[in-house]
């Protein structure tokens, strides 16, 4: 924590310019002794209790309140007491560096620690695959990639590395791991998902660990967050935020079972999904929220709503008073308003003073806030940790993030043994609209909400990939339509599949085949007679049953991330084919959901990868 000190009078310095006449010194009396909470040698439990019993309900309340940092600069932040910033989607500052994320979050912390009883606050941000909000910084594959690959070890060595990056930046809270249980893949968060069964996603809380260290104040330890509490994935329809219609066993069986491993983990925060499970909207699930994850699972850690998430409990637009009743007295402990917080704060200050919302939920939610920010070390060490600045995008990283990338390609064809591709001699064509796009590779939650086409961040692309895999004596041809190939090349890669989205905007509730573009692109190519390798990125199984018997050669690439140069090691055999599919790959459309075990005849089964 840097010292804030005022200059003892007798210091050399305090005489410069001649202007502080010396007086015999008074009698000095022993400076107050530092009140219990700021003494960090005692157990967190009483200082808990110590600063608690200083806190106004003002205090209390702005603890439970999460804004997004377009709502409150730093100084509004601290007059109103607010305990949490978030920066959603994008929300970065400008310039758009780490060191410019570390000089924002500094400046908030030094607001807030300046205040009476000088609370940190805690940040969030959604480093879902890597510190994807940051230009420059080592954007990893997305979870359905992690989960092709099978390695928790690996998913716990990227998590690591991504809180480093994190820390860097001064944020200290991850909205992350997604734990979701993908069942149909026309949702569009069917990529956050590590796969289809909750054995992977189980599997996978070792990105808990990864985030949170041994222990939260560890070197470049961040807050994890299991996400979204409960059934997000099972929704009717793969509708994004939809209503999950299943029995309490099955919801426990297929969607509680990570969370209950991530709590073991001792993952110090949980989100509420949007979804609804039989009707009932997760945000106002007191029987799940109070009796499920913080009784029987015994979740001491608190638990934040989702954006605006609350106001969608009445089915109107914006938020009311019984809405922030109903998801406090529910469970909820910090609420992501995120824009009119001040609001927020009005109403929950009345339920609390008409008696509609005890004072013990109100402590109990700080209590469980307050525990994590000692637990972190913020109110000793509250601004960042500059050492690890420079790991942001850092080659070190980004090796992580390519051995990811080898690791996630699942081998789904290969006839004929046309892979591995020989480096040496002739000619290479290249095709596809996703062969020579970091934007297209990375996938949605990519330096803006939705993410994007184009060269958004510093990467390695999957053309570029090929290029540098090749030995100088081979001609590498790129043309994103395919035009000019003929049969004088000994391969042709087309680079297809879908290009960025995030959560509903993702969702694909009619078709789930190729583009037109990408139909024609193929057509194109295989009409040179010459073999065809197709490398899918896409965040899901797509419907190409109809296409595949064209192809000699099919990878699932899923969304890479900037490390392209992963796809080419593959495909050129610098790594043999290990991943396997975490999802089961339909036969058509129509099929879904179709998941292992349904009866359903798939193209390809969970588990699905070829070796060469
Ligand atoms: C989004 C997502 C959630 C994310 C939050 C903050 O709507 O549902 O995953 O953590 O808002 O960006």
């Amino acid at each position: 924590m840097a010292a804030r000190h005022h200059p003892d009078p007798d210091s050399p310095g305090a005489h410069r310019g001649g202007l502080y006449r010396r007086v015999a010194p008074a009698v000095s009396a022993a400076p107050p002794a530092p009140p219990l909470y700021r003494d960090a040698s005692k157990p967190v439990a009483d200082r808990v209790e110590d600063l608690l019993a200083r806190m106004t309900l003002q205090d209390k309340i702005g603890q439970m309140t999460q804004a997004e940092r377009q709502a409150a600069d730093p100084k509004a932040a601290a007059r109103d007491r607010v305990g949490s910033i978030l920066s959603g989607g994008g929300s970065a500052p400008t310039p758009n560096t780490a060191e410019s994320w570390a000089d924002m979050y500094d400046a908030y912390q030094r607001e807030a620690i300046a205040t009476p009883l000088g609370i940190p606050i805690i940040y969030g941000v959604d480093a879902v695959h890597g510190h994807n909000n940051v230009y420059g910084a080592t954007i990893f594959p997305h979870n359905i990639g992690l989960g092709a690959t099978g390695d928790p070890e690996l998913v716990q060595r990227i998590a690591r590395a991504t809180a480093e990056e994190i820390s860097g930046t001064g944020i200290d809270w991850d909205f992350a791991p997604c734990l979701c249980v993908a069942r149909n893949d026309r949702w569009g968060r069917t990529y956050e998902s590590f796969g289809e069964t909750p054995q992977r996603p189980t599997a996978m809380t070792s990105a808990v660990t990864g985030l949170q260290g041994d222990h939260l104040d560890g070197p470049a330890s961040v807050l994890a967050t299991a996400k979204h509490y409960v059934g997000d994935g099972g929704t009717t329809g793969g509708d994004d935020q939809g209503n999950t219609e299943i029995d309490e066993e099955e919801l426990r069986a297929i969607h509680l079972a990570p969370f209950t491993e991530a709590v073991r983990r001792g993952v110090g925060a949980v989100m509420i999904s949007y979804s609804s499970w039989n009707g009932v909207k997760m945000h106002a699930n007191s029987y799940l929220i109070n009796d499920v994850l913080k009784g029987e699972l015994g979740f001491t850690g608190f638990v934040v709503s989702d954006w605006q998430a609350i106001d969608q409990l009445d089915g109107q637009p914006g938020f009311t008073a019984e809405e922030v009743r109903t998801s406090i007295n529910a469970g909820l402990d910090m609420i992501m308003v995120p824009h009119e917080y001040q609001k927020f704060m009005d109403l929950l200050r009345a339920e609390v003073e008409a008696g509609r919302v005890p004072m013990a939920r109100i402590d109990d939610a700080n209590r469980r806030i307050l525990t994590k920010k000692f637990e972190l070390g913020l109110f000793e060490r509250p601004f960042t940790d500059r050492a690890y600045t420079g790991t942001v995008g850092s080659p070190e990283h980004r090796g992580l993030a390519r051995e990811a990338v080898r690791e996630s390609q699942v081998l789904l064809k290969n006839d004929g043994g046309v892979l591995p591709l020989a480096k040496d001699g002739g000619k290479i064509f290249v095709a596809g609209k996703n062969a020579d796009d970091i934007g297209n590779q990375s996938g949605g939650w990519t330096i803006s909400w939705q993410g994007s086409s184009g060269p958004i961040t510093p990467g390695t692309t999957i053309l570029e990939g090929i290029r540098q895999a090749v030995s100088p004596s081979t001609e590498v041809t790129y043309d994103r339509y395919g035009n000019g190939i003929d049969g004088s090349y000994r391969a042709a890669i087309v680079v297809v599949g879908e290009t960025p989205y995030a959560e509903g905007a993702g969702d694909r509730p009619a078709g789930m085949g190729l583009d037109q573009e990408d139909l024609a692109t193929l057509a194109r190519v295989q009409q040179a007679g010459v073999p065809v390798v197709v490398v899918l990125v896409s965040g899901r199984p797509l419907d190409i049953a109809a296409e595949l018997p064209g192809w000699d050669a099919l990878v699932a690439s899923w969304l890479p991330g900037t490390e392209g140069a992963g796809v080419a090691d593959v495909l050129f055999g610098d790594h043999h084919p290990t991943g396997t599919l975490p999802v089961t790959w339909m036969a058509s459309a129509d099929q879904q959901p179709i998941n292992d075990g349904d009866g359903k005849q798939p193209l390809f089964p969970l588990g699905f990868g070829l070796r060469y």
